[in-house]
C-alpha cells in the first residue's frame, strides 16, 4: 500500500501542478512566446532541456515555481501530530494536537507577495524575491520524498512542451478558469487546449 500510495500522490500531484501550469499559460500568451525565445535560444533547435538547466532557463524555471506557489497541488499537506507541547509563531501546542498546515494560504500571503493572486514568475527573476517563503513542498523532517523528481519533471515535461508547441485555447477567448475548489490534490478545473506544432526561427 505504500508503494500505491507513492504513485499515486506522486502522479495526480505532479500531472495537477502540469494542468494548472498550461492554463496560467493560455491566460499569458506572451509568456509562452517569452519562455520559448528563452528554450531556442539556450538548447538551440534540437536541444532539451535538463535537471541541471534552471540556471540558464530561469524565466521556465519561475514559470514551474510561480505555479507551485499559486496552486501547491497539496494545499493542506499531510496532518501532523505534535508529539510534545510546543508552538507555532508564538502560538501554544499541546502535546497531542493535530496540525495541518495551510500552504495555499501561506503562500498568497499579502504581508510576504505583492499582488499574491496574480500569476507572476516575473516575480522570481528579481533580486530578494522571497524564495524561502515558498513551502508547496512543506518542510523540515517530514517534507515530500519527491520533491527533486517532481520538480525535475515539471520543469522537462513543461519546457519540451512549449518547445514544441503553442498553446492556444480552443476557441478565440475561450480560456480555462483558474478558481480553486476544496480537494486533497488542488486541481484545475477541465479545460481544452489547442496544441500547435512550431519550429524555431531559421
Ligand atoms: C508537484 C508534485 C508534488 C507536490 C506539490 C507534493 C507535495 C507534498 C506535500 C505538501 C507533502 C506533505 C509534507 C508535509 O506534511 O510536511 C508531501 C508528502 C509526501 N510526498 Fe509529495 N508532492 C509531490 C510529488 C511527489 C512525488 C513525485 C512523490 C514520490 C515519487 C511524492 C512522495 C511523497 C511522500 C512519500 C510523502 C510523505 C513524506 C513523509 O511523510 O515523510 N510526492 N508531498
Amino acid at each position: 500500500m505504500a508503494l500505491v500510495d507513492l504513485f499515486i500522490g506522486g502522479t495526480e500531484t505532479t500531472a495537477a501542478a502540469l494542468a494548472w501550469a498550461v492554463a496560467f499559460l493560455l491566460h499569458r500568451p506572451e509568456l509562452q512566446e517569452r519562455l520559448r525565445a528563452e528554450l531556442w535560444r539556450e538548447l538551440g533547435p534540437t536541444g532539451t532541456p535538463q535537471v541541471g538547466d534552471t540556471g540558464r532557463l530561469p524565466l521556465l524555471h519561475a514559470t514551474v515555481t510561480e505555479t507551485l506557489r499559486l496552486r501547491p497541488p497539496a494545499p493542506l499537506a499531510l496532518p501532523h501530530c505534535a508529539r510534545r507541547h510546543t508552538s507555532v509563531g508564538g502560538i501554544p501546542v499541546p502535546a497531542g494536537s493535530i496540525l495541518i498546515p495551510n500552504l495555499l494560504a501561506a503562500q498568497q500571503d499579502p504581508d510576504t507577495w505583492h499582488h499574491p493572486e496574480a500569476f507572476l514568475p516575473e516575480r522570481f527573476l528579481v533580486p530578494g524575491a522571497p524564495w524561502r517563503a515558498l513551502v508547496p513542498f512543506g518542510c523540515g523532517a517530514r517534507s515530500c520524498l519527491g520533491e527533486g523528481l517532481a520538480r525535475a519533471e515539471l520543469f522537462v515535461f513543461l519546457g519540451r512542451i512549449l518547445q514544441e508547441f503553442r498553446l492556444e485555447p480552443p476557441a478565440p477567448g475561450v480560456l480555462p478558469c483558474l478558481e480553486v475548489s476544496a480537494g486533497t490534490v488542488l486541481r484545475c478545473p477541465p479545460f481544452r487546449v489547442r496544441m500547435v506544432p512550431c519550429q524555431p526561427p531559421a
